[in-house]
């Protein structure tokens, strides 16, 4: 089930280094939010702090508060592992675990969630979120065959596939084109699309088109300068971070000015 995810002044620290600063952000679910903004403005890890995957690096750690549909993720007693299964994650390079068959990367997730499944039921599940990441149809028959046998963009959906299977309400996603070629993008853009509407999708790209094709929102992140926190400088409808910014910088940013 798709939930809403309220950030309340958020600060993201490696040891002493603040990598992103007062970070405050409403996203709506079944709905895509986009992150842009140059390199190093902090926006994979204000992303990681979203499914608590930035505290796995040691001295890293989060000020504020992240809610899912009202509960803070950080809060006293809060379990990161079941946080992770609520919140999903695909990276940018592909990485289904290469010597698993296709049919038990969709289903290790699940597996490590420490779920026991009937034949029957892993079957039904797996061809269920071969669907939903548009897979199905070219892996049906090869389901035993190792996932690294797949292309780039077809490994991507299985991580995808993967992610779905553990029903979370989130997925997020780090660049999940950015190692793909032309057509395998559109695939996953128009994957993105359809996920909207059963879940919230988060999506960092360096892609303009994209960020303008897929989301609904947009947030532009800026640094201002090596060594500075990154900072949320604008955030709004797509088309108004696109057409009518509120910022100069985000202006230049999007119309490929920057720097
Ligand atoms: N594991 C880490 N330890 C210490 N500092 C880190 C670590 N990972 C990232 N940083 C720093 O945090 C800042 C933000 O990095 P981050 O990777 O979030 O940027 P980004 O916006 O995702 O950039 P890109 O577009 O290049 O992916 C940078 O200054 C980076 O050097
Ligand atoms: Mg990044």
């Amino acid at each position: 089930m798709s939930k809403r995810i309220d950030v309340k002044d958020l600060n993201v620290y490696y040891g002493d280094f603040r990598a992103v600063e007062g970070v405050t952000m409403n996203i709506e679910p079944k709905s895509v939010t986009a992150f842009i903004g140059p390199s190093g403005c902090g926006k994979s890890t204000f992303l990681r702090t979203l499914n608590r995957m930035h505290e796995v690096i040691p001295g890293a750690r989060v000020e504020g508060e992240v809610l899912l549909d009202g509960d803070d993720l950080y809060g006293p007693g809060v379990d990161p592992v079941a946080v992770r299964t609520h919140v999903g994650m695909v990276f940018q390079r592909p990485n289904p675990f290469p010597t698993m068959s296709i049919r038990d990367n969709v289903l290790a997730g699940v597996r490590l969630n420490g779920r026991k499944l009937s034949k029957a039921d892993s079957d039904s599940l797996v061809e269920q979120s071969l669907q939903g990441a548009n897979l199905w149809n070219e892996v049906k028959d090869r389901l035993g065959k190792p996932g690294s046998g797949l292309s780039g963009g077809q490994q991507q959906r299985l991580c995808i596939a993967r992610a779905i299977a553990v029903k979370p309400d989130v997925i997020l996603m780090d660049e999940p084109c950015s190692a793909l070629d032309p057509i395998s993008t559109l695939a996953i853009e128009d994957l993105i699309e359809e996920l909207k509407e059963n879940y919230t999708v988060v999506i960092v790209t360096h892609n303009m088109q994209q960020a303008a094709r897929v989301s609904d929102k947009t947030a532009f992140f800026n640094i201002a300068g090596t060594g500075k926190p990154g900072k949320l400088i604008e955030y709004a409808d797509t088309t108004t971070i696109f057409n009518n910014p509120g910022q100069k910088s985000t202006e230049d940013y999007v119309s490929g000015r920057f720097g």
